[in-house]
């Protein structure tokens, strides 16, 4: 049994250097993902295609930690190289046809937008969901959520074939309940497709009770991954129906019969990973999942980390620092209505607390690692950026 958070938490290389709550940006990289990814580099410096042997296949390992993590067959993961990759593959791949509508959020990442977009030249439309304040009370003007009655409205009229949202806005923070879109998607037959790049690593995901067709992710933030590497998510369902937009040698189920020509494509997640995968870096996030997800379980790890943001709640000043905060669960990003947030930022991580500002909003995203004392250190810190930036605007 692994004991509880609180007296078994690994100190990172970077809590030497500053305060890093930056896990909705690019995360530090985990040191066993880091020995993986060297360990890999190392043995095929000295033995080529004997790696193998020695080490296994990487791309084998993480697809069953990820599994493991979702709790779901290691046979409906694939190792990619990004979120963009993973809903590209799907997009393209997914059986459209002219009059057919894909919906979305108005404010999703590009990553989560352009695959969308680029089915117009099937004649596919995309229809984004409208910003919403969702109770945050914040005005229009920068990005809040989006409401599920206007995703009802949109299913009702018919045709929609793929509903694609982020679990968690890059921007606000707003959290989606996956398990209220589900239902929607499967009373109207829609695919539901979730960008889960703000949450995979920092919230638990259970795609079967919640009836998600595919889930996307990058490696390098809530997981602590290399960058560069992704994963995803399908349900065998829909890659039955999914046709084949990239192809290459390990696509085939004849495997290294490379004069063998034959149209036999993997049927399980392989079926996305066309070609050679970077090793080092499938090893590497196949390291972080089992040594940091793994080993506290996604429950604790979630459950610290909500800890950690109701501490910077509680002591972060309320009259400089309005909260953007919505109904329902806590999401990863904490997110902060600021004036000039992104001077603030620029200020805060100046000073030693790693912070960033997206969509206008100044992001506070704590990890699991993180100490209660850096959580008051980051406090002061962010008070006096505040402070500095609204002296230097007088
Ligand atoms: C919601 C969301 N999706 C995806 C990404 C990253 O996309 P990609 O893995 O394609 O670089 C980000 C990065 O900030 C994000 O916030």
């Amino acid at each position: 049994m692994t004991p509880p958070l609180d007296q078994s938490k690994p100190r990172f290389p970077i809590q030497n250097e500053c305060i890093y709550l930056n896990h909705c940006g690019v995360s530090p990289l985990h040191p066993g993902a880091a020995a993986a990814a060297r360990q890999w580099d190392e043995t095929q410096m000295r033995s080529g295609i004997g790696v193998f042997a020695k080490l296994g296949d990487p791309t084998l390992a993480v697809r069953r930690a990820a599994a493991q993590l979702l709790g779901v067959p290691h046979d409906d993961l694939s190792f990619l190289r990004n979120t963009a990759e993973g809903l590209s593959l799907v997009a393209n791949g997914l059986p459209l046809e002219p009059g057919d509508r894909i919906v979305s959020y108005l404010h999703e990442y590009p990553s989560n937008h352009y695959p969308w977009r680029l089915q117009a030249t099937r004649g596919a439309t995309l229809e984004l969901l409208p910003d919403r304040p969702c109770g945050s009370g914040l005005p229009e003007g920068q990005p809040r959520g989006f409401e599920l009655e206007d995703l009802e409205r949109l299913l009702r009229a018919g045709r929609v074939r793929a509903v694609a949202l982020s679990h968690v806005q890059f921007t606000s923070g707003f959290m989606v309940d996956l398990a209220a879109v589900g239902r929607l998607c499967r009373e109207h037959d829609a695919w539901l497709i979730v960008d889960a790049a703000q949450s995979l690593g920092a919230v638990p995901l259970r795609p079967l009770e919640w009836g998600i067709d595919v889930i996307a992710a990058s490696g390098w933030k809530w997981l602590l991954g290399p960058m560069g590497s992704g994963l995803l998510y399908t349900n065998p369902r829909l890659r039955a129906v999914l046709k084949c937009t990239m192809a290459g040698a390990d696509l085939m189920e004849q495997g290294d019969d490379y004069l063998n020509h034959a149209w036999q494509p993997h049927r399980d997640g392989r079926f996305f990973e066309y070609s050679t995968a970077n090793m080092a870096s499938a090893a590497a996030l196949a390291a972080c999942i089992q040594e940091a997800q793994l080993h506290f379980g996604p429950e604790c790890i979630a459950t610290e980390t909500s800890r950690l943001r109701r501490l910077l709640l509680e002591r972060l000043d309320p009259y400089r620092f309005l909260r953007v905060q919505f109904p329902g669960p806590g999401s990863p990003i904490l997110s902060w209505a600021v004036p000039q947030a992104d001077r603030v930022a620029r200020c805060a991580t100046k000073s030693g607390v790693t912070v960033t500002q997206r969509g206008g909003y100044l992001r506070t995203a704590p990890h699991f690692y993180n100490t209660d004392d850096e959580i008051l250190r980051a406090v002061d810190v962010l008070h006096q950026a505040v402070d500095a930036v609204q002296r230097d605007a007088e």
